[in-house]
């Protein structure tokens, strides 16, 4: 059997995608192994999910840095230790240094809650409530960097229903994050999917700006 794909995940909360990415690293065919979880939070629920599946993790507390490099260049560090194939975001609220970035480019991915381009940064449930949107959702994409800019790999669109508020959608997208997120890590392990510099690629085909989407 070739090699697992060693993954680190960086969180900063509850980490329900890290649970996802869990729950599908488990079976002996699983192409991924998670060597460690890393928080910039000592409170993140994340890190009791690790333990619980005998997960190393471990806390980077960002206030005891001096500035933004400091910091990144110690998670740097931290990381490296663990010898990722890839790096995964998974609800770490952290803007990541032009360094960090470059470090890891073509092996580090992050999930945002919205049909990226629309909706970059904070707040993207009640932003598309207030458009007027019938659809919103979710996207894993490379990170470049641009914030919330990079190739997106992956879609889950979710039709928004009249009488919505930001904790309904954020649920209905949230399911979806813990279906796209794994594929995508699936698809990154078993050598499919890649960043070139014409973008990303799936099965060495160019993915659109959307990339693959998955509508529910
Ligand atoms: C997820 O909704 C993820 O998309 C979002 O944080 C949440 C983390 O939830 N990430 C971002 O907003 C990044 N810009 P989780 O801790 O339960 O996985």
């Amino acid at each position: 059997m070739p090699a697992r794909c060693n993954v680190v995940v960086l969180i900063s909360g509850a980490g329900s995608n890290l649970q996802a990415l869990i729950d599908a690293s488990t079976s002996p065919e699983a192409p991924i192994q998670i060597r460690a979880v890393v928080s910039n939070r000592a409170d993140a629920y994340g890190l009791e999910r690790a333990r619980q599946a005998g997960i190393e993790a471990q806390v980077l507390d960002h206030t005891q840095f001096a500035d933004r490099e400091a910091f990144d260049a110690a998670l740097v560090e931290l990381v490296d230790r663990f010898e990722p194939d890839l790096l995964v975001l998974a609800g770490f609220m952290r803007i990541l240094t032009e360094r960090f970035v470059t470090h890891y480019r073509g092996r580090l991915l992050n999930i945002h809650p919205s049909l990226l381009p629309r909706y970059t940064g904070l707040r993207t449930h009640q932003r598309a409530l207030d458009a007027g949107d019938l659809e919103h959702g979710c996207s894993v994409h490379f990170v470049t960097e641009e914030l919330d800019g990079g190739p997106v790999v992956v879609q889950a669109v979710v039709p928004i229903h009249p009488g919505d508020t930001a904790e309904t959608l954020a649920q209905r997208v949230h399911g979806q994050e813990h279906v796209i997120y794994p594929l995508a890590v699936s698809w990154f392990a078993q050598g499919r999917l890649r960043l070139t510099e014409r973008g990303a690629e799936l099965d060495a085909q160019p993915l659109s700006a959307t990339g693959h989407v998955i509508r529910s």
